[in-house]
């Protein structure tokens, strides 16, 4: 007897060891895979109910939302819910100092209050298709890179072009596993996106930088749009005369709560994960490129913050960037700690060392696996310092607002005919009011000056842009003496001389811009990008890829009995797990969930993002929670549970056993961020809203009552 326990404990542990919650997987696969894991974890649903090209389904509730998130419809009439921080450039372009909707919100009261978002557009996925074969067609072992290379991409044109149906639909083939596999999927694209409701800054961005990435977590991170279509429910460019998108399916909304260990699901478009990458990538990701980056990111922040303090216009210009660049800084950090205390490095090179006994212990094996782990230390070695230098470029110079500007004009010199410049001079200027609404050049100043001196410290001679020889030449060293210059001789660092330049365009504007020293720095650093690093690092690529397509298959081949998930590739993916607590250090609990009294406790109006609005002080003080409370009668703010998410899932719902929507993903915790590179289902926990804050959020705090009147909810 004492034994079968035993082996029953002992089996159900090594099970876990193999599942724990880990994985994003493919809907269209979820029959073969994981359906009846999902179910006996308690999911109620089918595979079918998830994913069918027969009925309509969960899926067709689920859209990418703009380039990078996810959304999901929920009502009869087109109504899609997101994170605040996937809407914020949108909600930020309508801001201004005269209607500040990052800091006071917006909600449209009615359908033709809904503010119109041109660029941005939700895609849906039609269905989804096997292609490996086809894909793979006509390639044989001896074929070289290159070849193989060219083959493929003839292949994947001939199926494209045989399953684009008209022109609705896009056809998108991806790669997994390396190669090994090959996916199609067909997807539509709604254009017309309309802006709904955002709460204010101080709910949906509460606790801004500090808290993100962090646990516990009080944001209410989210922000609602709806899509429109033509009168036959097809995309259409935005018209007046479009109507809301009536849906396949929209998401039903449970208010019945979350407990510990209930099952959850998310459904969405995680972006990506090195999942496989050997200790050598890892090495190189922890040793080099995240301490670099983080250094770089630290600088520009450092010198924002000083000015956004500083100036409430300064703030709203650059609090979208800030951001941006804010975001991945913190995670780079937390990714860099967790790797570290799960011993990551050292946990590869276990596994290494077993996959080289393993292929050794053959001869057949040995000859086809054998040299890999070696080759991929020599690749790594010689990308190691290319990859750097790229960062450096990327981080430094190419990503500041100043430099990408300065591209915009890139196919300046291919205007010979006046007329055809003048046309597209309207174009220029057009970009140019957006550019410099949100410009400040005193603080480009100051991050540009920075920027230069980080890259000349950091990069080789060869790398550097020849625009910089003027530092030692001209000016005698002095970085501050060089940027003055070329602020001053350049026409794009202000919006009135770039006015002047284009007031009346000519053939001699064209030979201005030519001259502008951000134009040619601009094009210096292109051509470095392109000739001097991309060549070398595309080239060192291809050959890492194709070890990870054979080391993937022999891993495959050596653990017969794992389950591999492929890594995220911006493609449909579900995870799905448990809510869940954790210790984030020794001797710390976190509960896994907070309540609107943790908002309170963090209240502090001399901090921009701690200051709780006083509407929401208020319904606090009365309590006035409706319907939305907590069976103890609080309101409930976030929860953490165990699916495995990365970047993409920003907004995805949160699903029940039953299917309904219970809460909207958006983060991570830090001490989980490694999850992108390894997994440990102790310390990754994902972040999500509860939908019953969203709900009170519309209702009480919003009185958008008609919001909450188009939904399904189940009480
Ligand atoms: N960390 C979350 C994500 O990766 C939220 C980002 C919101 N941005 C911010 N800087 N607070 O996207
Ligand atoms: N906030 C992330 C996003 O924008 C999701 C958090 C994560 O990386 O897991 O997609």
């Amino acid at each position: 007897m004492k034994i079968k326990i035993f082996t029953i404990v002992s089996l159900l542990i090594i099970n876990s060891a193999v599942r724990a919650d880990e994985g994003m997987w493919i809907p269209l696969l979820l029959k073969k895979y994981t359906i009846e894991d999902m179910q006996k974890k308690g999911f109620k649903l089918t595979a079918e109910d998830i994913y069918s090209v027969n009925q309509a389904c969960l899926k067709d509730a689920i859209v990418i939302f703009g380039r990078g998130c996810t959304g999901e419809l929920i009502s009869d009439q087109g109504l899609i819910l997101t994170n605040h921080h996937c809407g914020y450039g949108r909600i930020q372009a309508h801001s201004s100092l005269e209607h500040d909707y990052l800091t006071d919100g917006f909600w449209a009261m009615s359908r033709d209050e809904e503010l119109a978002n041109p660029g941005l557009s939700v895609t849906f996925l039609v269905r989804m298709e096997d292609v490996t074969k086809d894909v793979l067609d006509g390639i044989t072992e001896k074929d070289d890179e290159a070849v193989r290379e060219r083959k493929i991409g003839e292949n994947i044109t001939k199926i494209q072009n045989e399953n684009s149906d008209g022109s609705n639909y896009r056809v998108s083939i991806k790669p997994f596993y390396y190669g090994n596999e090959y996916y199609m999927f067909i997807y539509e694209e709604y254009r017309d996106v309309r802006l709904v409701g955002a709460p204010p800054s101080s709910i949906g961005k509460f606790g801004g930088d500090t808290d993100n990435w962090m646990w516990p977590r009080h944001t209410g991170d989210f922000s609602i749009f709806r899509i429109y279509a033509n009168k036959e429910n097809k995309p259409a460019d935005y018209s007046k005369d479009n109507v809301p998108y009536k849906p396949k399916k929209h998401l039903s909304i449970s208010m019945k709560g979350i407990n510990k260990g209930d099952f959850t699901m998310v459904f969405g478009y995680p972006g990506s994960t090195e999942q496989y990458l050997t200790s050598h990538g890892v090495k190189m990701i922890m040793d080099d490129s995240n301490p670099h980056k983080i250094n770089i990111r630290a600088k520009l922040l450092e010198i924002m913050k000083t000015d956004m303090d500083a100036s409430d216009k300064v703030r709203i210009q650059y609090s979208s960037k800030y951001a941006g660049i804010a975001n991945y800084w913190k995670k780079w950090i937390g990714e860099n700690k967790g790797l570290k205390k799960l011993n990551a490095i050292r946990k590869k090179e276990q596994l290494e060392m077993e996959f080289q006994k393993w292929a050794e212990a053959d001869r057949k094996r040995n000859e086809k696996y054998g040299r890999l782990l070696t080759d991929f230390g020599k690749i790594y070695k010689e990308l190691t310092p290319y990859s750097l230098t790229l960062d450096y470029l990327s981080e430094a110079l190419l990503s500041l607002d100043m430099v990408r500007f300065a591209g915009n004009f890139r196919e300046i010199e291919s205007f010979t005919d006046k007329e055809a410049f003048i046309k597209q001079s309207e174009q220029y200027k057009a970009q140019a009011a957006g550019f410099f609404k949100d410009f400040n050049t005193p603080t480009c100043k100051k991050l540009f000056t920075s920027m230069v001196r980080i890259y000349r410290d950091s990069v080789d001679a060869e790398f550097q842009p020849g625009l910089f020889s003027q530092i030692d030449a001209k000016f005698k060293g002095n970085i501050d003496a060089f940027v003055s210059d070329i602020f001053e001789k350049s026409n794009l660092t202000t919006e009135e001389k770039f006015n002047m330049l284009f007031e009346k365009p000519s053939l001699k504007t064209i030979s201005v811009i030519k001259n502008d020293p951000f134009y040619i720095l601009y094009n210096d650093l292109v051509s470095i990008y392109r000739n001097k690093l991309m060549l070398k690092i595309d080239m060192l690529n291809s050959r890492l890829d194709k070890l990870y397509r054979l080391y993937v298959t022999g891993l495959k081949e050596m653990q017969t009995e794992k389950i591999f998930y492929p890594d995220a590739n911006f493609t449909m993916r579900i995870a799905y797990g448990k809510v869940d607590d954790y210790f984030p250090t020794d001797g710390v609990f976190y509960e896994h969930f907070t309540t609107l009294e943790g908002i309170m406790e963090k209240d502090n109006p001399l901090i921009y993002d701690y200051d709780v609005p006083d509407k929401l002080r208020e319904l606090y003080k009365s309590k006035d929670y409706g319907r939305y409370a907590d069976k103890e009668g609080k309101m409930r703010v976030c929860f953490t549970a165990s699916n495995h998410t990365t970047g993409g899932n920003s907004g995805s719902p949160v699903l029940n056993a039953n299917g309904e929507l219970i809460g909207v993903n958006f983060d991570r915790n830090w001490e989980g961020t490694m999850s992108d590179i390894m997994y440990n289902p102790d310390q990754c926990r994902n972040i999500t809203l509860d939908i019953r804050y969203v709900l009170f959020i519309v209702d009480k705090f919003a009185g958008a009552t008609h919001l909450i009147n188009e939904m399904t909810i189940i009480e």
